[in-house]
C-alpha cells in the first residue's frame, strides 16, 4: 500500500477518555501500535522480563511449542525492514520473530523414548498457533508496562522460506509473526473500536441488525472516504467481476458513485486486501507448511523410528 494519499487504516486517531480502575486495565484500553521508534537500546534487563512475561502465558498443556527470534543486529533489521517493505522494522531496538516450534518436543519425545506424530496433528498445530500468538501478546502487554512501543507485521508470510534460509529455521519450526518493539517518539494514540454491544454476544450468537451493524463500521471508519479516482474505481470493478460476477461489479461501482467516495468496506477488500489475491495463495501456502515439516492435512503416516517403532 505505497499510496500516500489513500488513508491507512492504521491512521486513525481516536482519544479515549475515562477513568480505569487500575493502572492495568488503562494499559490494556489505551494501548495502540507503535510503528515510530527512537534509536535507542533496551537494557538487557528490561528485555529479559519483557521476555519472561511472554514464556509465563498460558499454552495447552503447559508444551510452549513455539521458539522467539530475537533479533537485534542492525543488518538483520534492515534485511527484514527491505522484505516487508516496512521501514520502521529497522528502526525498532528488537524485532522478534514467533515460530511454533515442534522440533525441540519432537527431540526430546526422540531422547526419551516416547511417541511422538505432532506435526502430523491438526489439533497440535492449531493450539500451537494460539499458544505462539499468546505468548507475543503477552510480550506486547509487558512492553508497554515498561514504557516500550510494539507492532505485529504480519507480512512476513510472503517470505516464510527466505526467513527459513536467514534464520536457520529447522523442520518443526514455522515463522508466524514478527513483532517490533522500542522506545516510541511519541506515545500512540488508541484506535477506534468496534464497541462491546457489537462483539459481545450474551448466551448465544445473535445477528445485528444491518442497520445497526452498518452504523457501527460507520462509527468505527467515520475518518475513512477514499477518493474514487478512475483508477480505483477501474480496480475494485476488476476483483468484484473476478470473485463475484459483472453484475455485481456494476453494482458496486454504482454504489462508489451513488456515494462519491470509496468506503472503507471496499477499501479494504477491494483495494488492500483484495478479495481475489487473498485466495489465490492457498495452495502454495499448503506446499510451504508441509516443506516446514507440517503433514497434518493429508494421511497421516506414521513416521520409522531409528531403532525400531
Ligand atoms: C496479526 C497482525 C498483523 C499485523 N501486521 C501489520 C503490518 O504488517 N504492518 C503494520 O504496520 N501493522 C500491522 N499490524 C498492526 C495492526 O495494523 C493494528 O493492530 C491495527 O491497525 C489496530 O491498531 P492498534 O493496534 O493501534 O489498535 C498487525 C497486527 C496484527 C495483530
Amino acid at each position: 500500500m505505497k499510496n500516500k494519499k489513500m488513508p491507512s487504516h492504521h491512521g486513525a486517531k481516536e482519544k479515549i477518555r475515562g477513568t480505569y480502575p487500575n493502572e492495568t486495565m488503562k494499559l490494556l484500553i489505551e494501548r495502540a501500535s507503535c510503528r515510530n521508534f527512537l534509536h535507542k537500546k533496551i537494557p538487557e534487563k528490561i528485555l529479559h522480563f519483557i521476555l519472561k512475561a511472554g514464556i509465563h502465558s498460558p499454552t495447552g498443556g503447559n508444551l510452549q511449542p513455539y521458539s522467539i527470534i530475537k533479533i537485534e543486529n542492525e543488518e538483520m533489521k534492515q534485511k527484514l525492514a527491505k522484505m516487508c517493505y516496512q521501514e520502521f522494522i529497522a528502526k525498532a531496538s528488537v524485532d522478534l520473530i514467533f515460530c511454533i516450534d515442534w522440533r525441540r518436543l519432537e527431540r526430546w519425545a526422540q531422547l526419551e523414548i516416547a511417541p511422538f506424530t505432532a506435526t502430523s496433528s491438526f489439533e497440535h498445530f492449531w493450539i500451537s498457533f494460539q499458544d505462539t500468538i499468546i505468548c507475543a501478546q503477552n510480550i506486547c502487554t509487558a512492553a508497554d508496562a515498561m514504557g516500550l512501543g510494539s507492532v505485529y507485521i504480519g507480512t512476513v508470510l510472503g517470505w516464510f522460506r527466505e526467513l527459513k534460509k536467514m534464520f536457520k529455521l529447522p523442520h518443526g519450526v514455522f515463522p508466524v509473526v514478527l513483532l517490533c518493539i522500542g522506545y516510541p517518539k511519541k506515545r500512540p494514540t488508541s484506535r477506534k473500536k468496534l464497541g462491546i454491544d457489537i462483539v459481545i454476544h450474551d448466551e448465544t450468537y445473535h445477528e445485528i441488525p444491518d442497520e445497526e451493524l452498518t452504523e457501527a463500521f460507520h462509527d468505527k471508519y467515520s475518518h475513512v472516504k477514499i477518493e474514487a479516482t478512475d483508477k480505483r474505481i477501474r480496480e475494485i470493478s476488476k476483483v468484484c467481476r473476478k470473485v463475484h460476477g459483472e453484475k455485481f461489479a456494476l453494482r458496486c461501482v454504482k454504489k462508489i458513485k451513488e456515494n462519491g467516495y470509496i468506503n472503507p468496506a471496499q477499501r479494504y477488500f477491494g483495494l488492500h486486501y483484495r478479495a481475489d489475491w487473498m485466495t489465490a495463495g492457498n495452495s502454495e501456502f499448503l506446499k510451504i507448511v508441509e516443506e516446514f515439516g507440517f503433514g497434518w492435512f493429508k494421511k497421516f503416516r506414521p513416521p520409522v523410528r531409528k531403532g525400531g517403532r
